[in-house]
């Protein structure tokens, strides 16, 4: 299939774009590079020896995107491209609800206007909100506590509307837990600018010597070892739950909503000790207060992707971090 990735430069979308040209599909990537660098794709056309057709600019660009779509045939869309800061979609909601609400509307009216009607959705557990209801299925209700996640929540809100306005769209949305980990070469992962949110890149900028320790945000949760657990899944694995989707959509119409998680938790602890095992020395960290709004426990319920779609997590927390570490340490300070 010839398929457009939006924020294919990015983390998921970089990983993504490899599993596509691998699977022997043709990709253009949108991305404008504001959380990215196309040294990413130029790593993904090193590794697969297939080229990746990037356009620079702005899904808010209503004009361009038209214009992608004129200008080729595609038969799906992964929608990869939004900004994902939870602290900073607090500070700058507007900014937050305009770039993923409004992006996303410009490509669904690029989309129809070109008869392209499938699509694959990244959403996230965040839809969820601080709900322990765990393990969180599909079925758990939808409560984001933060713009960044409402805008998730309202995009899957427009994503069913317009399903149900028009039989003939295929539509499937990627509820992700936490995706952590990197390609097996080293030489694509996450590179986060400034100081990273999500435990995995800052244990491991603490390995690397970036950072001093790490601080671990609330020892008093009611878990085994006071610490916050929650569900980490390999990038590829992930990756592997968009082709799955792609196949699923490909020949059936709807809005099908998925969880893409392990089932299965781990404690802050349990990921620093694993960190450590893959580094072959421990990693430092503090206990410090909890961090506002973060839950005690999450992970996902995966039955219906397996039922479904045929697929599971295969990789388990010591290859993640065995995968995380080995594109860091090769790469301490990311693709600059
Ligand atoms: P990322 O920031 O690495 O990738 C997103 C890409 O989209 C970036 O390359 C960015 O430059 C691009 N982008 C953002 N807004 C754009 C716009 N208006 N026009 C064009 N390009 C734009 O993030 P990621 O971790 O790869 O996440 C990909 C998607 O998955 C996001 O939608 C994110 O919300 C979602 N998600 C991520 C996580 C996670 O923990 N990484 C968890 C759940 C869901
Ligand atoms: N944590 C620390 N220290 C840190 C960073 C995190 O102790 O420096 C703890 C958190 O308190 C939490 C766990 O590590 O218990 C995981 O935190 P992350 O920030 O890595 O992940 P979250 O589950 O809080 O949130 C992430 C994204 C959300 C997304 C969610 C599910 O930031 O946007 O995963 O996909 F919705």
């Amino acid at each position: 299939m010839k398929i457009l990735v939006t924020g294919g430069a990015g983390y998921i979308g970089s990983h993504t774009t490899l599993c596509l040209l691998e699977e022997g599909h043709e990709v253009v990537v949108v991305d404008n590079l504001r959380n990215s660098t196309s040294v990413s794709l130029r790593r993904v056309e090193r590794l697969t020896g297939r080229r990746v057709d990037l356009h620079e600019f702005d899904l808010l660009d209503a004009l361009a995107v038209d214009k992608l779509f004129e200008e080729n045939q595609f038969e799906a869309v992964v929608h990869f491209a939004g900004l994902k800061a939870v602290g900073e979609s607090v500070q700058k909601p507007l900014f937050y609800y305009q770039n993923n609400v409004v992006g996303t509307l410009n490509l669904l009216q690029s989309m129809e206007k070109a008869n392209v009607r499938r699509l694959v959705f990244s959403s996230s557990a965040t839809v969820y909100g601080a709900s322990e209801d765990v393990p969180l299925s599909e079925k758990t209700p939808l409560a984001a506590t933060n713009p960044y996640g409402r805008t998730k929540e309202q995009i899957e809100d427009i994503l069913s509307d317009l399903g149900t306005a028009d039989s003939s769209w295929s539509i499937a949305l990627l509820r992700y837990f936490n995706p952590v980990g990197a390609h097996e070469s080293g030489l694509i992962g996450e590179d986060p600018q400034g100081v990273p949110n999500n435990l995995l890149p800052f244990v491991a900028q603490v390995a690397v010597g970036r950072r001093e320790k790490v601080l671990v945000f609330g020892n008093d949760y009611p878990t085994p070892d006071g610490t916050g657990i929650r569900d980490y899944i390999h990038v590829m694995d992930l990756a592997a739950g968009h082709l799955a989707a792609l196949d699923y959509v490909k020949d059936r119409t709807g809005v099908f909503r998925w969880n893409l998680g392990t089932g299965r938790g781990y404690s802050v602890i349990e990921v620093i000790e694993a960190f450590g095992r893959a580094t072959g020395s421990p990693v430092p960290f503090q206990f410090a207060p909890r961090r506002p709004g973060d839950a005690a426990v999450s992970y996902a319920d995966p039955s219906a992707a397996l039922a479904d779609l045929r697929w599971s997590a295969r990789k388990d927390l010591d290859q993640m971090c065995a995968d995380h570490w080995r594109w860091q340490s090769t790469n301490p300070h990311g693709f600059s």
